[in-house]
């Protein structure tokens, strides 16, 4: 087994931030909310290192997460992060005080003296500071081994016990050398191997589901999307036609998705996939709908009857895979239960068919991760790096009732913008881009005849969480080209805007 680090999570929002950053150094980080593991649990787990994160504001405040001093004494090496540097201090007896007037926030000016944690770096360097509270005093044992203008004590160590405080983030881009220090304090002091590596993982996990599932009839609800893709390729290459990929073709997906992913799985990779074109099913229940919490749930319900439909056809079905992955599974510091997908939810089929186990080989992975595994399964990297798509697909991008003939103009104005996108090569500067049939009409002019034909909205954003979006600012000659295609090119569109307005207040998403 690879080394592994834990990240004890008190409720910081950088704490899947700081897993990621350790895993970039190869080595392989788990998440767990500091309620939910005891220090026997760290102890019998084996980890090579436990970094505190962030969180709440005060250790003195009643309601802020501590935990067992006796971690103290595992002897395996900590590293405290801005309140998880704090609650260190404050655990092995130290003293932490509000510099109310004086907090610091932003990039800020780092002194730090000749210590293994700063191994490598200059005595001043940039970091980024968020805090209020500062350690005033630092436990008995411990030296200060960095300050700034305003905070004495930017970071402490006790060097016996292996114990590490930094008030400010290492794990965010600002901090200059934020990743140098990680690595020292993954290599030099906890001593780990820099083994967590995809290649080991895909080989590793081929490996272990080829025994696993030996002789089980596996199912998988393809999507077509990144995560599903990912999980029966690698299946696939595990337990081969033991596997079976049902693709549910809603009618509701792009200009030439459907073939698209039939082609992949069944042509390229020569998969056991069933194609369902339900497309009919779909819209003779979306039929005249037009509130878009509705459709969501006609699809998200449909999506599970058809599914269950030809998992009936297949007999005995020993397991249920599914492309979950890590951040669906991480529960946050305060306690919360885990975030799970609302659309496309499978775990909802176990209750009527009937499975022995599911598996989710990506549930270990990050999004860069499972592309990263996709490309070393040799998925093409279009798919791999395919934009996001809803689940409920068009149906929330046409705006009002659906019909096969409004499906069809969105369908075609969609494929001119994404052309005109990838031709300008644009794709990698915007994270998603869309049209929309809005369900107005304008009045045009072509030729001599006055026309009354639909509107259609552009959409692209720039973000990296899709919590909050910026309006992509395309340039005017790609629009222009979008515009001038779509208006010539599909009959019944009189006109296109572009959407610029960001997230919030509006979402990605115009439904
Ligand atoms: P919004 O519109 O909420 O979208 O700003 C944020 C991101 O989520 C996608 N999205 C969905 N994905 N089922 C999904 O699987 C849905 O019902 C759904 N609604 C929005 C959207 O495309 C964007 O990437």
């Amino acid at each position: 087994m690879d080394d592994k680090i834990l990240i004890l999570d008190f409720g910081g929002q950088y704490n899947q931030l700081i897993a990621r950053r350790v895993r970039e150094q190869n080595v392989y980080a788990e998440i767990k909310p500091y309620n939910r593991i005891t220090v026997q649990e760290i102890k019998d787990a084996g980890y090579k290192g436990v970094i505190f994160t962030g969180g709440p504001n005060s250790v003195y405040d009643t309601s802020s997460p501590h935990y067992d001093p006796d971690i103290l004494q595992l002897g395996v090496p900590i590293l405290g992060i801005c309140y998880g540097d704090q609650l260190l201090a404050y655990m092995a007896g130290g003293k932490v005080s509000s510099a109310e007037n004086s907090s610091e926030y932003g990039k800020t000016t780092v002194f730090t003296a000749d210590n293994i944690l700063f191994q490598d770096i200059p005595g001043e360097s940039i970091c980024w500071m968020s805090h209020t509270d500062f350690i005033s005093q630092p436990p008995k044992g411990f030296e200060v081994i960095a300050h700034t203008d305003k905070c004495p004590c930017a970071a402490m160590c006790d060097t016996d016990r292996k114990l590490y405080g930094v008030q400010f983030h290492p794990e965010v881009t600002h901090t200059v050398y934020g990743q140098r220090i990680l690595a020292n304090f993954l290599f030099h002091i906890c001593a780990c191997e820099a083994d967590w590596k995809m290649e080991s993982f895909v080989e590793r996990s081929i490996e272990k589901y080829r025994r696993e599932l030996a002789g089980k009839k596996v199912l998988l609800a393809l999507s077509g999307g990144v995560d599903s893709s990912v999980a029966a390729v690698l299946l696939h290459k595990a337990i081969g036609r033991n596997l079976t990929c049902v693709f549910v073709d809603h009618g509701l997906l792009r200009k030439g998705e459907g073939d698209f992913v039939e082609q992949t799985f069944r042509g390229t990779f020569g998969m056991n996939l069933i194609r369902v074109n339900a497309e009919k099913r779909f819209l003779d229940k979306l039929a005249g709908v037009c509130d878009p919490e509705t459709k969501r749930k006609i699809i998200g319900e449909e999506f599970i009857r058809v599914f269950e439909d030809e998992a009936a056809k297949l007999g005995k079905i020993h397991v249920l895979a599914q492309g979950t992955i890590y951040p669906d599974v991480v529960e946050s510091g305060k306690g919360d239960s885990a975030v799970i997908k609302s659309h496309h939810n499978v775990g909802g089929l176990p209750d009527v068919i009937s499975f022995e186990e599911i598996v989710e080989p990506l549930r270990e992975l990050f999004k860069d991760e499972v592309r990263r595994a996709g490309i070393q399964l040799g998925i093409p990297h279009e798919l791999v790096w395919r934009q996001p798509f809803p689940g409920p697909g068009l149906a929330v991008r046409v705006i009002g009732a659906i019909t096969k003939e409004k499906l069809e103009l969105l369908r075609d104005a969609d494929a001119i913008f994404r052309e005109e996108i990838a031709s300008a090569g644009l794709a990698d500067k915007t994270n998603q881009y869309f049209a929309v049939l809005t369900d107005l009409r304008s009045v045009g002019v072509m030729g001599d005849f006055r026309t009354y034909g639909c509107t259609v909205a552009l959409r692209a954003v720039t973000t990296d969480d899709f919590m909050t979006a910026e309006w992509t600012r395309l340039p005017y000659e790609v629009l222009e080209r979008a515009s001038s295609r779509i208006t010539n090119e599909v009959a019944g569109i009189s006109r296109v805007v572009y959407d610029i307005t960001s997230k919030p207040p509006a979402t990605v998403e115009w439904e």
